[in-house]
This record gives structure tokens, sequence and C-alpha cells, in this order.
């Protein structure tokens, strides 16, 4: 028997799974660790934080399944996209990584512009200069701790971080490198003209692969760590987003996923490179060599949810843990019996600022039209709306652009729940359709560490083996008609509020 092994870095724990080669799961584990938040809109994690995540998970899953390490004929790798992790001469983590939905770096962004101008910068990496992005992060570390930068002899991305722990090589790939802001994105390569104006040495990068390449091989150090074999070979892996898009077959023209992870995602592969003028949504090199995609993020989807269970819902979750059950579960039972639209209550959920489809990390979270006569339940399911609308809005966007759009996937924690799913359906007036795999992105690590290893020939090929769908789940014309007048009103209320949105940040 053959196995692979998907490792998916996320950021509220890091999940390995052991498939066998029709993709059945065979054993899996999740690890959690801390986000640290030291000042509103920042967020930072600590690297070796992910890597004990790791060799824990992988001990366990080689343990849960009694399966011998050296029957893995490939390991891949998937990972929160954006985050900066700086490595000294001797790799040694210098700092704590600023995260993805870090919103610290708008000055750098906009000296990013300047230097090299949108319209130049938007033609070479394909999007624009974003605070999530990595290279305003580079540029903050640099003017804010110079010392610090000095020592920086190696940046990585989180999942390339764990490759070096596993492999010992500084290496990447292109669909995570697409959220750099300094790879040209046409090209597949490390942009030397927007590495030269911004002046960051191209020596500190990772040598660039595609996700389907073996990257290097599990050392003699990691073998002992990990339980895993010497020479297991790693693929590229990819940022989690695409790693998500193969773990759901979203590998065509014409499919696309919604991911509610902690961020928010729409997703849509592409034969060509293309461009949103106003970077509202992304254009990142796919997983799939020679693809591309159109991409949309929403910074606190399943975090705005996380939030609101973990200052508000200690009952629920008291609850939950003394019935074994899922403190969400209790939450979304309890916002079914709510009506759309909570109410007369909206939540705009911009706790971290917003990327997609708005750019301003100075907008923050609201509750719009709370009343004496509201309940907790009303609150849940406003959270559950604002979300839904904030993923429809960006879902708006694509069809603005006329990316085609023929099959809507859904994956992530907010995709497991039906009722979610369906007002996925409902909001986006069209059907949502799961597959049989819950482990999206692992699975899509996995299949791309298949690939590398010669299971299979292609991406296409190890999809078909492994990715099965479940039956659509359509949606009610009466919810969605619903629905409507309350997303219109959500539509209204960032722009009468970016004004005050500023104010705030500038107290
Ligand atoms: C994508 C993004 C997030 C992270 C979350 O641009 O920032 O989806 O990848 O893990």
């Amino acid at each position: 028997m053959e196995y692979i092994l998907g490792i998916d870095l996320g950021t509220s724990g890091t999940k390995t799974v052991l498939f066998d080669t029709t993709g059945a799961v065979i054993a899996s584990h999740t690890a959690e660790y801390p986000l640290y938040q030291p000042k509103n809109g920042w967020a930072e994690q600590e690297p070796e934080d992910w890597w004990r995540a790791v060799q824990t998970t992988v001990q366990a899953v080689l343990g849960q399944s009694g399966v011998n390490a050296a029957q893995i004929r490939g390991v891949g790798l998937s990972g929160q996209m954006h985050g900066l992790v700086m490595l000294d001469g001797n790799g040694n983590v210098l700092r704590r990584a600023i995260l993805w939905c870090d919103g610290r770096t708008q000055k750098q962004c906009d000296e990013i512009t300047e230097t090299l101008g949108r319209e130049n910068l938007i033609a070479v990496t394909a999007n624009p200069a974003l605070p999530g992005f990595t290279a305003g992060k580079i540029l903050w570390v640099r003017e804010n701790e110079p010392a610090l930068y000095e020592k920086c002899r190696h940046i990585l991305l989180p999942k390339d971080f764990i490759r070096y722990k596993l492999t010992g090589e500084f290496a990447t790939e292109v669909s995570d490198a697409s959220g750099m802001n300094l790879l040209d994105v046409p090209n597949r390569r490390w942009s030397g003209e927007i590495l030269s104006a911004l002046e960051i040495d191209p020596a500190l990068l990772g040598r660039m692969h595609e996700s389907t390449d073996v990257t290097g091989t599990v050392t003699k150090a990691a073998a002992q760590t990990t339980g895993l074999a010497i020479g297991t070979p790693v693929a590229g892996g990819a940022g989690d987003n695409a790693a998500a898009a193969i773990g759901t077959g979203v590998v065509k023209t014409g499919r696309a996923f919604t991911t509610i992870g902690t961020s928010g995602v729409i997703f849509a592969h592409a034969d060509s490179v293309t461009i949103d003028p106003k970077g509202r949504v992304h254009s990142f090199c796919s997983a799939v060599p020679g693809a591309w995609t159109v991409m949309s993020c929403t910074l606190a989807a399943g975090l705005s949810l996380q939030w609101f269970r973990n200052q508000f819902c200690g009952a629920e979750r008291e609850t939950a843990a003394s019935l074994c059950a899922d403190p969400y579960e209790l939450m979304t039972a309890a916002a079914e019996k709510s009506p759309v639209g909570a109410n007369r209550l909206l939540y705009l959920p911009y706790l971290m600022g917003e990327r997609s489809p708005l750019l301003d990390a100075d907008a923050r979270g609201v509750f719009f039209g709370l009343s004496a006569m509201h309940t907790k339940r009303d609150l849940t399911r406003a959270v559950l709306e604002g979300v839904t609308y904030s993923q429809r809005q960006c879902l708006d966007v694509f069809r603005e652009m006329g990316v085609p759009i023929q099959q809507m996937m859904a994956c992530g924690g907010g995709a497991a729940s039906p009722f979610w799913r369906q007002m996925l359906a409902d909001v986006y007036g069209c059907p949502v359709q799961t597959v049989a795999s819950k482990e999206g992105p692992a699975l899509g690590a996995a299949i791309l560490g298949g690939v590398s290893a010669g299971i299979w020939k292609s991406v296409g090929e190890g999809c078909e083996a492994v990715v099965r769908l479940n039956p659509p789940q359509k949606p009610n014309s009466a919810a969605t008609a619903a629905y409507e007048p309350f997303y219109r009103l959500y539509c209204s209320l960032y722009p009468a509020l970016a004004q005050s949105f500023h104010q705030l940040a500038a107290l």
C-alpha cells in the first residue's frame, strides 16, 4: 500500500492528514497555537509553534495509523499565505512572523506604489501593493527594526519555513510567492525589476518552483523529530487557497469555490492572467502548472464567528464540552431560530480591516441596528449573514469582471455547516456543492505530493483519482429574495462609515 501526506499550516492550527492513493483519510490530527495581537490591527505568530505543531501532528498520524513511514511516497505542504518569516544565517527565527491579516503596513504599501508606479506594479505582479502581502512587511521591518533586518539572511513564507525544517532547503513555489508583491506573476519568476527598485537582495528569497516539483527530501534530523522516513520527497505544495482548489477539483475554467476558514475566499481557476484593475480581487499563479487564478480574500470570516464564540459564548462552550459537541453547532442551531435579516440586525465583518473588495486596513467591525429586543441568537445570525454578504460582494466583482463560474464549491469550517452552506446558496442565488472529503487544503497538498512523487502524471489526473463531489445544494428562491434588501443595505454601510473608520484609526 502507498500513502501521501498533506500538511496544512493554518492560522488557528496545523492539520496533518495521511491519505491513501484513493484519497481516503487514514489518519488526521490537528494542533493549535496562539495568535498574538500586540496592537489593534497587528497579527503575529511564532514560527517555532508551527514547527512544533507539524512535528506533533505528523507523529500523531503515524502513531494512529500504524503506517510504516517508508510507505509514504510524497509529502505536500499547504499554508496560510503572505506571512513574513525571517531567519538569520544559521537558520534561526529572528522575530515572530507578521501574518496575512496584519494591517500595519499601509505606509510601506504607499511607498511601494510610489516607487514602482501603480500600473507598472500591477503589470508585473498582477496586484496592487496590499498591506496583507509580504513586500510591505519586509519594508516595515527594515524601517522599524533595522538591526534585526541587518541580521536577516532568509525570507520565507510560513509553509516554506516548514519545508526548510523538513528538508534544509530554502525554496518556495509560484502559488504562494504570488502573494508577496515580488513575483513576476505572468512569467512565474521573481521580478528583478521590483526587487531592485525596493532594494531587496534576491539572495534573501527562496529558490522558485512549480507546486508539483520535488523541492527537497526529508533530512535525518527532521526524520528523527517527525517520524517520517529520511529521503521522503517534499513537493512544492501551495498557498492554502491554491491547495484547497486542488482538493476540491477546481482545476478547470468555470470552476470556483468559496472557503470559510479564518479568512473568507472566493477562488476561480483561469487559463490566463486575469487582473481587476481596481485591485479588489487578486491574480495569482495556480498550483496547476501553466494556469492562474482569480481570488478574493475577506479577512475575518470564520474569525468573526470564532471571536464571537470566544467573547460571548462561554455557556455554549461549556455545554458543548459536556456533550462532546462542537460549540459552533450549538451557536448555528440557535441562529437558525432567528429569521432572515436577524430581526433587522446587520454585521460588518471588518475585525482586522478589510482586503476584498474594500482595500481598507482601517475598517473595523460593526453591529448595525441593535435594539433591546435582540437576543444572542440574532447577533449570531447577523455574524453569519454579514460574513456571507461579504462573500457575495466579492462574487459580484467576479461577475462584473466576467470570470466564468459554472460550478461553485464550498469548503472550510464554515461550509461544514449545512445551515451556513444553504445561506451561501441563497445569498449567491446559485447552487453550492461540497466534495466528499472535508480535507480541502490538506488533500490538495497531498495530491501535489503524489504528483511530485510520480503517482499521477498531472494535477488533473490526481484530482480525477481522488476528488468526489456531493450533490449540489440549491438556492431557495424565496430566501434569495428575502436576503436581497439586507444585502443591498449591507453594501451601503461601508461607504457611509469609511471616513469614520479613518477618524477612529487616527485617535
Ligand atoms: C489569502 C489570505 C488568506 C490566508 C489564510 O490571500 O490572506 O486566505 O491564506 O490562511
